[in-house]
């Protein structure tokens, strides 16, 4: 255990460093490819070493290979926002090493798992009574959601924008489900002309579309997906922490409508990759109750939703003791909001 806490010791130092440093090191990984790989060895290491030695291979191999996602001009693909208590709280995850299958595997994580959700929530200024949880990515949000829209309506069809995430096609993929790109208008956002959604399950509107932040008429889509019968999933993993600062919620026009909703606080809300969070305005749906296992293995028992913490079709863990740590006691609403604020300028 000593080594544990001196090697401990000497990692937090050098994360420290990194951190201290990162704005004096290239934005861009300075390798060509293969020049990591060619100085790996290609057999794997039959002793230990000295962590000494794994930090020193830190410093001289893996971190001239790095494109350095922390580094403050770090513009490319999306932001992330890595902070010292997120850092904090994924060593603290990893050390209770959490299994929250069912709620008694780890009452904690799922206790705490819903109600630092439901902060997020009230802090977004989303609507009472959604039910929240962790999954790992955007992407596994919007499966969970396509998965419930198709199990809840019985049709097959995914609307969504020619400029939504490639997650939403490769989702609908995996489900055999037929997706169907609405063009987009002059402003980037999607089309509602012209749109027949009488077979439709799910509608998908992207509010921050990742290439161009537009944003779709989340209300009208909304009210044309009921009319319709369809699920309106919202698609607000890049944009959606910017309602944290309340001058950002005129791109929560509607909102309040949807069946679903996914942000992704691995963006602008301070914490490590991956963390999603993934909302439903229809806990309580009778017809999505489509768990495998008993009522008793759910980790929310007293709720049943085809995207609740219980659903089978999403992740069935998520290191969310620690994950939500940072919201309780690293950070606070004034930071959130700066770190969204300089973020959207
Ligand atoms: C709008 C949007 N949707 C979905 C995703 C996919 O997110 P994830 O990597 O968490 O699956 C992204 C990622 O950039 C995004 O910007």
């Amino acid at each position: 255990m000593s080594d544990f806490r001196t090697d401990g010791y000497a990692a937090i130092d050098w994360a420290a460093r990194y951190l201290e440093r990162v704005d004096e090191l290239p934005v861009l990984a300075q390798v060509k490819p293969g020049e990591l790989s060619a100085m790996l060895p290609v057999d794997p290491p039959e002793t230990g070493e000295p962590f000494a030695n794994i930090l020193r291979d830190l410093d001289e191999l893996i971190v001239p290979a790095l494109t350095n996602w922390q580094h403050p001009r770090f513009f490319a693909y999306f932001a992330v926002t890595a902070s010292e208590p997120g850092i904090l709280a994924e060593l603290l995850a990893a050390t209770l090493n959490q299994v929250a299958i069912v709620w008694r595997a780890s009452p904690a994580s799922t206790e705490l798992e819903l109600r630092t959700v439901d902060w997020v929530r009230q802090l977004l200024g989303l609507p009472d009574g959604w039910h929240g949880h962790i999954e790992d990515t955007a992407s596994t949000s919007t499966l969970a959601a396509l998965i419930a829209a198709r199990h809840i309506t019985g049709r097959n069809v995914v609307v969504c924008s020619e400029h939504a995430h490639s997650s939403v096609e490769k989702d609908a993929r995996m489900l055999g489900m037929e997706l169907r790109k609405a063009p987009a208008d002059a402003t980037l956002a999607m089309r509602t002309d012209g749109l027949d959604l009488s077979d439709v399950a799910a509608v998908v509107a992207t509010v921050g579309t990742t290439s161009f932040a537009s944003v779709d008429p989340v209300r009208e889509l909304a009210e044309r997906a009921h009319a319709a019968g369809a699920w309106l999933h919202v698609d607000a993993a890049y944009a959606g922490s910017s309602w944290i600062c309340e001058e950002e919620r005129w791109s929560q026009d509607g909102v309040e409508l949807a069946d679903s909703l996914v942000i992704n606080p691995h963006k602008w809300l301070m914490t490590p990759m991956d963390c999603s969070l993934l909302w439903t305005s229809r806990p309580d749906e009778p017809s999505s109750r489509s768990r495998s296992g008993p009522a008793s293995s759910s980790r929310v028992p007293q709720r049943a939703s085809a995207i609740s913490s219980g659903s089978p079709t999403t992740i069935v863990s998520s290191s969310v003791s620690a994950r939500n740590t940072w919201v309780r006691h690293g950070s606070s609403r004034p930071a959130f909001r700066k770190t969204a604020s300089d973020a959207t300028r």
